[in-house]
């Protein structure tokens, strides 16, 4: 049996990896690790352990990996793509700094360690369309910065000490449960909000602008299998390209006005967030990832945004 540690159980991918993880492992062997400030509330709180995990504390993780015999580290602690450019000290020591702590405690203990990458990791030079597993990763963001030496690190310390790094490159994540805190892909969450609570959309992206997209239960689905895969399989590791979707602004809106005939959308383009958006692939391949481990999308456009309508309403009303 597993014995898994989640650290920043409550972010926007954690709190429900978490919870999926207690389904398959057992409440007992999933430990929900956060930071002061944001502790696990409600089923998170209350269907299993938690601890502060903090990733700049290395005798403080190494004390839950002792206290819970802990063989697998899910490590879900960053800064997303916007804030990282506010506050890039932050972001390195969060990303890097930290990721070096959970490396070290893991070739000790011999844990598995999945540290997702992201669409970010690309940018200055990338081919945009079609995106291949192995290309240029030149990003000027600190998002992406981070996130590419979260690749090199984690295939540093599969290469050097056979520690089992695994990783995949998420694009936008869409969820109805935690909202996300300041990425470039948020206003595809955001916008499913505004609809559903009646007000316009002010839609800080270009018209035209293709990113990649994920609805949630896919993208738990992916981290939960990659780490399930068969290891004699996986020629690359850190990390693999998956993508379930690639749409622009019209096209989410267009989905969203089929189900609310009245929804309005408008544009006022956020500089910033318009020029990482540009350095950023417009669909990825995710070849690699099909062939290696099998992964394979469960939701598009069109069902994502119904499973949204439907879950985010009944919430709301
Ligand atoms: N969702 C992230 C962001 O926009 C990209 O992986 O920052």
């Amino acid at each position: 049996m597993k014995n898994i540690l989640v650290i920043g159980s409550t972010g926007q991918i954690g709190s429900e990896l978490t919870l999926e993880l207690r389904k398959r492992y057992g409440n007992d062997h999933v430990v929900a690790g956060y930071i002061t400030g944001s502790e696990p509330q409600g089923e998170l709180k209350n269907s299993g352990p938690s601890e502060i995990a903090d990733v700049s504390n290395i005798a403080q993780l190494e004390a839950i990996v002792k206290k819970y015999n802990i063989d697998t580290i899910y490590n879900l602690a960053a800064l997303l793509s916007v804030v990282a450019e506010s506050k890039p000290r932050l972001a390195w020591t969060i990303g890097i700094d930290g990721l070096w702590n959970i490396l070290e405690l893991a070739r000790q203990y011999n844990c598995a360690v999945f540290t997702p990458s992201s669409i970010g990791s690309f940018g200055g030079g990338t081919p945009l369309v079609n995106t291949p597993q192995d290309t240029i990763q030149r990003p000027r963001t600190m998002y992406g910065v981070s996130k590419v030496t979260t690749e090199l690190l984690s295939d540093y310390y599969h290469i050097k000490y056979g520690l089992d790094t695994r990783a995949v490159r998420f694009p936008g994540i869409i969820s109805n449960v935690t909202p996300p805190g300041g990425g470039t892909t948020d206003y595809a969450v955001d916008i499913y909000y505004s609809a559903v609570k009646g007000e316009k959309f002010i839609c800080p992206i270009g018209e035209g602008t293709l990113m990649d997209m994920m609805y949630m239960p896919d993208a738990i689905r992916a981290a939960i299998d990659l780490m399930e895969a068969d290891p004699i399989k996986l020629i690359h590791r850190n990390a693999f390209n998956v993508t379930a979707m690639s749409f622009a602004p019209e096209n989410i809106y267009a989905e969203i006005k089929k189900h609310i005939p009245s929804f309005e959308m408008e544009y006022n383009v956020d500089s910033l967030k318009q020029s990482i958006a540009n350095s950023w692939p417009d669909s990825m391949d995710d070849t690699c990832a099909r062939e290696e481990w099998g992964w394979k999308p469960s939701y598009d456009l069109s069902s994502m945004t119904i499973d949204m309508l439907e879950k985010l309403s009944s919430r709301l009303k």
